[in-house]
């Protein structure tokens, strides 16, 4: 038998009523109890009841610090005054009228205004129900079947937008290439079979844990023009976040089509695709029939999204809650880089308003800290996945909440008082790892 791990033990001890939770959780939900792959954990993520700006609290009574801010969608933090005003008015004039309303119109109108790429709108569930129409409404446009990713891009779990080889996911049309390289691409599209190349807006993985080049992004959309292929922009996670006009708007590219979700609901359930109008106009039932393309969905364009959203997008307008979000993230970095070099600590932060946190050794000191500072396979490592739960679960019983230890959100709602706390915890944690020999570096 194993020895008893006196972390797992106290962190269970102090959160009894989760801990109950749990149990009945995991005779539910095949995945160890919990409800969404990054929510496993050794021995479980607490139970949260309650959260508003920059914080949330367990059932146990627990405060934290959030750095998951419903997985990246809260840039205005937890609860804010005029998206819930919204939610409550709406809840009271109806939830769904399973009919045309004015909300959806508003909603898309305020989007095309911050994102004038949006030449035509269709709502979603969803984000990757957005990246999923991206890729029909190519095929249908271009006549093609492929579809060329990236390594390490996340686009959600459904078949083709799954990592290749996913068991049980279709992908038999998918090419997945390393980004970063134009000549590459080029030599894909080259041939004329692509309908679509599909891109993380903000580099791979939660907005840039692998760093795709702003070159890059520049490059895509001529290459694809050239061989008649459609660029669909992943900006799930970065629109609204990274700027009110989006990672479009930061790299000054116009992609055929762009999906969002996350933010553009204000935290409701939402994704939308958008683009050019004559691409999307497969989506008209007045497209010949050989292109048309049909869109149901009970949760389209439901009122409550609508109208978070539209609360939601008018705060965007002028970028402010972007730029706040941001200036903690950049004071977050810089003092969390000077702490692990104080300590003589193997680990380094980067990012924009998402902080991705490395733990390894350090290649590079890149004088800006949005750079990344080692390579792709050390960033990717799977063997430190084991370090960053330890951590997280350090960081739980801080009063950190993060993603996984690997990532932290950053919202309008956090301030400098909580980056001091998250980095006296980031700190204490790792002190914490060494004692108890769990940190090899
Ligand atoms: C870049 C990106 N695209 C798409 C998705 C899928 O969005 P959703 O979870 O709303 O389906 C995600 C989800 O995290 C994402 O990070």
């Amino acid at each position: 038998m194993s020895e008893p791990d006196a972390l797992i033990e106290a962190y269970r001890r102090q959160r009894p009523r989760s801990a109950e939770l749990h149990a009945r959780a995991r005779e539910l939900f095949p995945a160890q109890g919990a409800t969404h792959f990054s929510r496993v954990h050794n021995p479980f993520r607490p139970y949260m009841v309650r959260a508003e700006g920059a914080r949330k609290w367990d059932i146990d009574g627990h405060e934290y610090l959030d750095y998951v801010l419903g997985h990246g969608a809260l840039i205005l933090g937890h609860s804010h005054p005029a998206v819930v005003e919204a939610i409550q008015r709406q809840a009271g004039l109806g939830v769904h009228f399973g009919d045309n309303h004015g909300l959806e119109v508003e909603w898309a109108e305020r989007i095309r205004s911050l994102m004038p790429a949006a030449e035509r709108i269709e709502f979603f569930a969803s984000g990757q129900e957005a990246n999923q129409m991206g890729l029909r409404v190519a095929r249908a446009r271009t006549g093609r079947r492929k579809l060329l990713k990236f390594q390490h891009n996340y686009h959600g779990w459904a078949d083709e937008l799954a990592a290749k080889g996913s068991p049980g996911a279709l992908d038999d049309a998918v090419t997945v290439i390393p980004a970063n390289d134009p000549e590459l691409v080029e030599r894909h599209l080259s041939g004329g079979e692509f309908a679509v190349v599909l891109v993380e807006g903000g580099g791979g993985r939660v907005s840039g844990r692998v760093p795709t080049t702003v070159e890059f992004f520049q490059a895509l959309p001529d290459l694809c023009r050239r061989h008649g292929t459609l660029l669909l922009l992943d900006e799930v996670v970065t629109g609204f976040r990274e700027a009110a006009g989006g990672w479009q708007s930061v790299v000054g590219i116009v992609p055929d089509l762009t999906s969002i979700g996350k933010a553009a609901s204000g935290g409701l359930g939402a994704g939308a695709l958008f683009g050019r109008a004559d691409v999307l106009s497969v989506l008209s039932p007045a497209a010949p029939a050989a292109q048309r393309v049909v869109h149901g969905g009970t949760w389209n364009a439901v009122p409550m999204s609508c109208a978070a959203g539209i609360a939601a997008c008018t705060l965007y307008q002028g970028g402010g809650p972007q730029q706040a979000a941001r200036a903690m993230a950049d004071r977050f970095r810089r003092d969390a880089n000077a702490m692990f070099r104080r300590i003589g600590a193997n680990a380094r932060c980067y990012g924009r308003s998402i902080v991705h946190l490395y733990l390894g050794a350090v290649d590079r000191e890149p004088a800006d800290d949005t750079q990344a500072p080692a390579a792709v396979d050390q960033l990717m490592d799977p063997a430190k996945t084991p370090l960053h739960q330890r951590l997280d679960l350090h960081l739980l019983l801080r009063g950190v909440a993060s993603m996984r230890g690997e990532v932290f959100c950053f919202s309008a709602a956090h301030d400098a008082a909580a980056v001091t706390r998250t980095v006296a915890a980031l700190e204490e944690s790792l002190a914490a790892m060494v004692a108890e020999g769990t940190l090899p570096f």
